[in-house]
């Protein structure tokens, strides 16, 4: 009799289950196949882009992939980023987090759409992305501009480099997070304080990308943490801690005043007990993760664009020559007067959008996208970069042609959905207008002072990429610089 009542429960709840699951994924969009427990991890490519275009071409632009046991619905054209980003904006808002150093949500990126992120959103467009701020930051942004060019220089006239090619991400890499540090910290890193938080960084990248795959699938997750033990996992965000408090902090016990920039709001609104200490960490480390490579990998693929197509930086040059001419560096009040430039910007973001499917957004609630359901609790990512080299938005899409721009207006700012590199909708990237600024100055610079060559002529620049949520050059980019007449008037800029 108990082992009836027993087996007859089971049978009820696993039925129950069953029919639950039956109900919550009726109606969701086609993909390929799942297998049992593990989804369609088994069929992912290492570019998981590369699955979804594939699959796209077989079940249609809006398409359901089993992360292990996470369903995740991919949408790649504009109509339905329109949906997503737009019309169901409020109940996709979430974020879907997986890697451990993701997991509180207590930051500005990673934390769900609630009334913690709406304060933390407003405080950060109030002091650092409003246009009055990137105002106010601009002789900034100049400065540091200037002191790539004159790195660059340097390094052309040192022994060592004659003849030789730049890595031309070294002084991308350095532009931007100079400018970031500046902005959020009131001043640049020690060199030895920004080879630390490289190296943090790569092994944040590290340790959130090797165990992921497994923390997709409930029954494996312990091999995540056997991957990376909880003693290594702990002992980065030791080292992390340590770096804020040497790079950032400097001392615990250094008053308030005597920090600047962003730091100092928000170590006011800390002592006011209005923000933990771990979200003031978040929110610093958010700036400069989610701002220092995104910016300096869209200048590295226009460069290489460039290398690849010297027309168009001929045509660059031209423009330069006859609106800065070459007595005075480029600033950034001359870019509305650079119209090409701009179209060189875009073209670069349309092409190689530094997170292709963006980052990933959740369902609060069901809805319906496309005629689909998407369950509460599925992950939604916006193909961005197939959206942007959709042959119904764009004529020629793969090729480098910046003069497309130059036909009508276009918002790359997440108003157009043919391209949206920056997102749109309530999580659109906040800082795209202050990135938009620097990405054209930093480019402005580097094609006012040199003119860029591959190393070997007629070599095929290696345009592949690195797989993961930002996608930069798989073989770092070299060049060989020759400086251009302006260079003989460049002296350092100081802040007034
Ligand atoms: C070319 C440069 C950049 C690109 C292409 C870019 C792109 C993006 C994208 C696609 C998102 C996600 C939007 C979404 O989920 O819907 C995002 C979010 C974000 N970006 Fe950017 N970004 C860039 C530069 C920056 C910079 C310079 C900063 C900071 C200094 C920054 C800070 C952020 C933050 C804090 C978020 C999270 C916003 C939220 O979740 O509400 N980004 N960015």
């Amino acid at each position: 009799m108990v082992l009836f009542l027993i087996s007859a429960i089971t049978t009820i709840i696993i039925a129950t289950i069953m029919l639950y699951q039956r109900w919550w994924t009726s109606n969701i969009p086609p993909g390929p196949k799942p297998r049992f427990l593990l989804g369609n991890l088994h069929q992912l490519k290492p570019h998981w882009t590369h699955s979804f275009i594939e699959w796209s071409q077989t079940y249609g632009p809006i398409i359901s992939v089993w992360i292990g046991s996470q369903l995740t619905i991919i949408v790649s054209t504009s109509d339905l980023a329109k949906q997503v980003l737009r019309d169901k904006d409020h109940q996709l808002s979430n974020r879907h987090r997986i890697a451990r150093m993701t997991q509180s949500g207590n930051d500005l990126v990673w934390s769900d759409y609630s009334p913690h992120y709406v304060k933390l959103r407003k405080l950060c467009t109030l002091e650092i992305f409003s246009l009055k701020s990137i105002e106010n930051f601009r002789s900034l942004r100049e400065m540091e501009a200037r002191s790539m060019v004159m790195s660059i220089l340097k390094d052309l006239k040192s022994d060592d480099q004659t003849g030789k090619p730049l890595v031309v991400r070294k002084y991308l890499g350095a532009v931007v997070l100079n400018t970031i540090s500046r902005l959020m910290i009131g001043k640049e890193f020690e060199s030895e304080e920004g080879k630390e938080f490289k190296s943090i960084v790569e092994k944040e990248h590290l340790l959130s990308g090797s165990g992921t795959v497994f923390d997709h699938v409930w029954w494996l997750k312990w091999v995540s943490s056997w991957i990376i033990s909880d003693k290594e996992f702990l002992s980065h965000k030791d080292r992390r801690t340590k770096w804020f408090r040497g790079a950032i902090m400097e001392e615990e016990d250094v008053a308030v005043e005597d920090h600047a920039g962003f730091v100092r709001k928000l170590l006011v609104l800390k002592e006011k007990n209005e923000l933990s200490e771990e979200t003031v960490h978040g929110l610093i480390w958010n700036m400069f993760t989610a701002g220092a490579d995104t910016t300096a990998v869209v200048i590295e693929w226009a460069m290489a664009e460039m290398i690849k197509c010297p027309i168009v930086q001929e045509i660059v040059q031209q423009e330069l020559d006859s609106v800065v001419g070459s007595e005075r560096l480029m600033t950034e009040s001359d870019i509305p007067k650079l119209p090409y430039l701009q179209c060189v910007v875009k073209e670069a973001l349309r092409l190689h959008p530094s997170t292709p499917l963006m980052l990933p957004h959740k369902a609060s609630e069901t809805v319906w996208v496309g005629g689909y359901k998407i369950p509460k609790g599925a992950s939604v990512y916006v193909h961005v970069k197939e959206i942007g080299r959709d042959p119904a938005n764009w004529i020629n899409p793969l090729e480098f042609r910046p003069e497309r721009f130059l036909l009508e207006e276009t918002d790359v700012k997440g108003r157009d959905y043919r391209i949206l590199p920056f997102g749109s909708g309530r999580r659109v990237c906040p800082a795209a207008q202050l990135s938009m600024n620097l990405m054209t100055l930093v480019m402005g610079n580097m094609l006012q002072c040199f003119s860029w060559s591959s190393p070997i002529p007629g070599e095929r620049i290696d345009m592949s990429e690195n797989p993961g949520l930002l996608c930069s050059m798989r073989t770092p980019l070299q060049a060989l610089a020759s400086p251009r007449p302006v260079t003989r008037v460049i002296t350092p800029l100081t802040l007034d």
